[in-house]
């Protein structure tokens, strides 16, 4: 179940408790129905090759047989790999390396970034029973404050909380995270002309986001089928660029079956959120994954989650009412779903659903009220 009890939790460092004799904290044991099994199958994601949309060529047959093949797997999964994608690898690689940086920082260190509740960016372990086996840094992004004021959001955060000697921290995520902005905002203009939306709908809807960077840290786990790294889940954002490394342990249920995605080396992960699902009034669909961890090596991935800005009432375009029908989600806000998501629900296969069931039981409440008065 989901409900978040936000118990205290003394603070994480795997490798004290990897270097404990007796098994891993039980606080880190998943139920026996979500223990990783061992016998995964690859998924095959369709591979988007995404340079010749970008540079505005126009080869017909390329670009539909692309549409073609990304909105197979939308409809099916939700997840595809972009390549030439048009990150330099130097940013990539300076990410990378910033993100490694910090995890093997002093936990007081780290602890000056912590997360309060109720907030986006922030140092944490985890606060959930059925704990993950993880340690994360999460930035907010607000493409908005730097188009209308030219605030840096990520760079602002890093020099607040983690104050001198850390700048580079600042300066290297808040790079990566721009050049997620754009690569995103191309990959949801694709999306919605693979739907037949006019070209700059979906651009122009996420112009102004308000998104997540979150970079992610698996430790080694001495007993790694007893535990996860990330529980299963759907991303409630809108769509996800993820890039994991060598090591591997992301996997996605498919058809009844946790599949796994291999890493690929330089190429991006993308996966469909719930907001964009509700955005294309189901069509294009959010799928349940988790990340397994790993008895000898550490982990990492940064994710990049794109969101609509705060505000902006998510309900789908009419072309897509005409082809699907019947709305199968009611009207809301990012900032509702993530209030959701963050004081009420923990994230799992069903957070669309009971969001909106919960919309819409708040929907009858509020108009009984109004009645009222
Ligand atoms: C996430 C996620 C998977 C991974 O952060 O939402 O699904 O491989 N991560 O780290
Ligand atoms: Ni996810």
């Amino acid at each position: 179940m989901s409900s978040i009890t936000n118990l205290p939790h003394p603070g994480f460092d795997a490798k004290v408790v990897n270097n404990q004799p007796s098994n891993i904290p039980s606080e880190y044991v998943w139920s026996d129905e979500d223990k990783p099994s061992t016998d995964i199958k690859e998924l095959q994601v369709p591979i988007l090759d995404i340079s010749s949309f970008l540079s505005g060529q126009d080869d017909h047959v390329a670009t539909s047989q692309a549409f073609r093949l990304v909105s197979e797997a939308a409809k099916l999964h939700g997840f595809f790999l972009v390549t030439n994608h048009g990150v330099q690898e130097g940013i990539l690689a300076r990410a990378y390396k910033c993100m490694g940086t910090f995890f093997d920082l002093p936990a007081s260190e780290k602890q000056k970034a912590k997360r309060k509740w109720g907030e986006i960016s922030g140092y944490a372990d985890s606060f959930y029973s059925e704990l993950p086996w993880k340690e994360t840094l999460t930035f907010r992004f607000s493409a908005e404050e730097k188009l209308r004021s030219g605030t840096e959001t990520v760079k602002d955060y890093v020099s607040k909380t983690m104050g001198d000697g850390n700048e580079e921290f600042g300066t290297v995520f808040h790079e990566y995270s721009e050049a997620m902005n754009t690569l995103s905002l191309n990959i949801i203009e694709f999306l919605g002309m693979s739907l037949g939306i006019e070209r700059r709908y979906m651009r122009e809807f996420y112009r102004d986001n308000d998104s997540i960077l979150r970079l992610n840290y698996y430790p080694p786990c001495k007993q790694p089928n007893h535990t996860l790294g990330t529980g299963p889940h759907t991303d409630p954002t809108s769509l996800t660029i993820l890039y994991q490394d060598h090591v591997g342990g992301l996997q996605v249920f498919v058809e009844n079956q946790w599949r796994s995605i291999a890493p690929k080396p330089q190429s991006f992960v993308v996966n469909i959120g719930d907001t964009f699902m509700a955005l294309t009034n189901g069509i294009y669909r959010s799928c349940l994954h988790r990340a397994v961890v790993n008895k000898e090596r550490e982990r990492k991935s940064l994710a990049f989650f794109l969101c609509p800005q705060m505000d902006k009432v998510v309900k789908p375009p009419k072309e897509l009412l005409e082809v699907s029908g019947q709305r199968l989600y009611p009207n809301f806000t990012w900032s509702m779903f993530l209030e959701f998501t963050q004081k009420h629900y923990r994230s799992d296969k069903n957070t669309l659903q009971k969001f909106s069931d919960w919309l819409r039981s708040k929907e009858v409440i509020d108009n009984k009220l109004a009645g009222q008065s």
